[in-house]
């Protein structure tokens, strides 16, 4: 096997990145490793944790046999640390050193940049578990409670891959680093998350689907990006979390498509064809299109603040460093350094929304938003197909960037999805009616009840069409009381 493409299972952590050999890291990781098991048992799964998961563990990097899937115990999940392979020779594509062989040390100037873009990024990792943690209660199967945990375990593993590299290359400001993504919950008063939509509820399985179809597609466009890199180490692990990734927006995008799938088919059966009808077809126990609207207005837009101000110096000097690429950095074809370039932004400029060409890399989180906004329509135009086979007419659509927002430009206006700058008054009418309400939640909640016979599910929610690792429709993906 290639260097790095085979992974030691011997010690504690399973990884690819010679940790035997390493007596420093191999130690501060196994000193972590306790809180990390605890902060697991914690603030992870609620139940379950002696259920044996069907899940798939990395078992290598090869991106054509890299998992191996087994019942296991959550807790006793060999979370490992594993970089894709070295690209031989390879060099940094854009930025003030494009050109020069890629860094497999964190250059000295730019330590304090780089260190923060790998806590922000390992922030989110474990938040979303600790979002997540009620879900198992109220799985609407086997194998829907076996995505979510196995989104969860992975997420557990992206946050060892940036304590990795934080405990690797940043001394004991590193192992600070560390414990500290230990120490902040999500949504606590006093000590919560770094990014606002991961410090929101995640409290009903539409939500888990919104969330991992919209808001880990954030973390996907930022690993991209983050692949890009200039630093090697940072680029290998990014692009191994992106194979793992897939998998989540596999979940959220089909998630999202049951859900449509039996509210058509539900309305088709009933005779209603009003997707407005919502007593009607709430009376028959699936979730009305318009509640599925309010429910993405919601989730896009909170995913939106997370790319942050249009127009940032930071996201220029990460870009210039090295650090930090564009989306498919290494596909588009121009200078890759953007000196004299433009991009078009739209500004809230005197309260109206204007288009203006922008210094290019000050506009970094705006294009990468855009790469973001373009790769979510893909899956809405899919759902879209679902609901138009029924001969329904609806629409599912994406807000407008600048609807409900709390971050950039526009976060000092109110408007509607449509981008019609709002008053007020006008705001508070258009809010009610686009985002998700006490009666929508009461609703949806009242559905929650869980469904934990094999190859059984609940009335809401379509059977998936394929099943996870080829196995047969009646699949015990979790066995919830073996001891
Ligand atoms: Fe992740
Ligand atoms: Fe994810």
């Amino acid at each position: 096997m290639p260097d790095g493409m085979s992974v030691n299972y011997d010690g504690l952590i399973p990884n690819n990145v010679g940790l035997n050999e390493d007596a420093r890291v191999r130690k501060a990781l196994e000193t972590w490793h306790p809180g990390y098991i605890d902060w697991w048992k914690d603030m992870g799964p609620v139940g379950f944790q002696e259920s044996l998961v069907y899940l798939r563990t990395a078992i290598g990097v090869d991106p054509k046999g890299w998992a191996k899937f087994d019942y296991v115990r959550m807790p006793e999940y060999k979370w490992g640390v594993l970089l894709a392979p070295a690209v031989e020779g390879r060099i940094i594509g854009f930025g003030a050193h494009k050109g020069e062989p890629a860094w497999q040390e964190v250059p000295g100037e730019y330590r304090a940049m780089l260190r923060r873009l790998l806590v922000i990024q390992g922030d989110t990792e474990p938040a979303s578990v600790e979002q997540q943690r009620h879900l198992g209660a109220t799985a609407p199967s086997l194998y829907d409670m076996r995505n979510l945990f196995q989104v969860n375990v992975e997420e557990g593993r992206h946050l060892w891959a940036m304590v990795y590299l934080l405990q690797k290359y940043f001394g004991a400001q590193g192992r600070e680093e560390a414990d500290d993504l230990l120490r902040r919950r999500s949504g606590h008063e006093d000590t919560p998350r770094m990014l606002g939509a991961f410090n929101e509820a995640t409290p009903d399985w539409l939500s888990f689907f919104m969330f991992t179809f919209f808001t880990d597609r954030d973390g996907k466009m930022q690993l991209e990006a983050l692949a890009q890199s200039g630093f090697d180490p940072l680029s290998r692990t990014a692009r191994f979390m992106l194979t793992e990734e897939a998998h989540h927006m596999f979940v959220g995008e089909t998630g999202v498509s049951r859900v449509v799938e039996r509210t058509v088919a539900a309305m088709k059966e009933a005779g209603i064809a009003d997707p407005y009808d919502v007593v009607a077809v709430r009376a028959l126990g699936v979730i009305d299109l318009p509640t599925i609207q309010r429910k993405m207005n919601l989730h896009f837009s909170l995913t939106l603040d997370l790319f942050g101000n249009e127009i940032s110096t930071n996201a220029a000097n990460a870009f210039n460093s090295g650090l930090k690429g564009r989306y498919r950095e290494d596909k588009l074809a121009d200078d890759h350094r953007l000196l004299d370039a433009t991009y078009p932004v739209l500004r809230c400029i005197d309260g109206a929304l204007v288009e203006e060409p922008v210094p290019a890399l000050s506009a970094l989180n705006m294009r990468l938003r855009d790469d973001y906004v373009a790769d979510c329509q893909g899956g809405v135009g899919r759902w879209n197909k679902v609901i138009e086979k029924a001969g329904i007419a609806f629409h599912l659509k994406l807000p407008h960037v600048a609807y409900y927002r709390h971050i950039g430009e526009f976060a000092r206006i109110h408007a509607d999805t449509d981008g019609r700058v709002l008053s007020e008054v006008e705001w508070e009418m258009v809010r009610a009616a686009t985002l998700p309400g006490e009666d929508d939640r009461a609703f949806i909640e009242s559905l929650m009840k869980p469904v934990n016979a094999t190859g059984a599910y609940t009335g809401w929610i379509a059977p998936p069409r394929v099943s996870i690792d080829n196995k047969p429709g009646d699949f015990e993906y979790v066995k919830l009381w073996e001891a």
